[in-house]
């Protein structure tokens, strides 16, 4: 508790540190494009760019639902929109600590994470599937006792694995894709991740299937600082962009329906 604030108060006195020194030359070096994070006119997104086809990368650009429908919501805002990459684990305390001005990473509603950040309405359900080899064994989620199953680090798949079969049997990895390249690799049984990463994932390598049982469903939201006033702004946002079609739109672009 007291080392959080004196973290806290260094982190503060850092941050005042480093803007004054940024402010004698940042508008020679950032010509007019302000994007720094404290600009107001800036809404700075955390997100952990793994995560196909919500957040990945095309060349250095980070693309996918989250990033475009977010930069659709700054829009409405009238904001512009800054995305930071960062550990999926770390995009919750970074929104807490005022680092980003909200989360958006495919993140599920739990109610643990209710505690630490307020969420916007939901705007995507998401399920945790299971990925094994084409000649697996393992057929249904209860073929998984005892067996190494490989997940993302802090994701509700490491999670529920880690609740339901021991924390003995979870390997944790930083990318969802890591742990497939594991399965690949023979070194685990299973991958446990969000079916549509999981497809994609899937469909960039042979050999892989996922299985029909899934294993839980959840809600997608974003998430933000305890009582952000952003959030009701958001809703409003969402709302009007899913009742007008750009969120079906963008979702076409990234998800095509089987
Ligand atoms: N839906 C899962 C969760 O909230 C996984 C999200 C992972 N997202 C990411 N961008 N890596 O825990």
């Amino acid at each position: 508790m007291k080392m959080k604030k004196i973290l806290s108060v260094v982190l503060v006195a850092a941050c005042t540190i480093s803007m004054a020194a940024c402010g004698s030359n940042a508008s020679k070096s950032n010509g007019s494009d302000n994007s720094s994070s404290d600009s107001s006119d800036t809404l700075v997104m955390a997100t952990n760019a793994e995560f196909p086809p919500y957040e990945y990368y095309d060349g250095d650009e980070i693309v996918g639902i989250d990033a475009e429908f977010a930069a659709a919501i700054a829009d409405k805002l009238g904001m512009k929109l800054k995305i930071e990459d960062m550990a999926f684990d770390s995009i919750i305390p970074a929104v807490q600590g005022g680092k980003a001005d909200f989360g958006a990473a495919g993140i599920t509603v739990t109610d643990e994470r209710k505690t630490q950040v307020d969420f916007s309405d939901s705007y995507y359900t998401g399920r945790q599937v299971i990925i094994v080899t084409e000649d697996s064994t393992i057929a249904s989620p209860d073929d998984l006792e005892g067996k190494k199953m490989g997940v993302q680090l802090g994701t509700t798949g490491d999670l529920y694995v880690s609740g339901d079969y021991g924390d003995e049997n979870v390997e944790r990895f930083n990318k969802g894709f890591e742990a497939v390249q594991s399965l690949l690799q023979g070194k685990i049984d299973a991958v446990v991740i969000d079916d549509q990463p999981a497809k994609a994932f899937v469909a960039e390598n042979d050999g892989l299937k996922i299985l029909d049982t899934e294993y839980i469903e959840e809600e997608y939201a974003f998430c933000f600082k305890k009582d952000s006033k952003l959030v009701d702004q958001v809703n409003e946002a969402i709302a009007s962009l899913q009742a007008d079609g750009t969120f079906d739109k963008i979702v076409a672009k990234y998800i095509t329906a089987e």
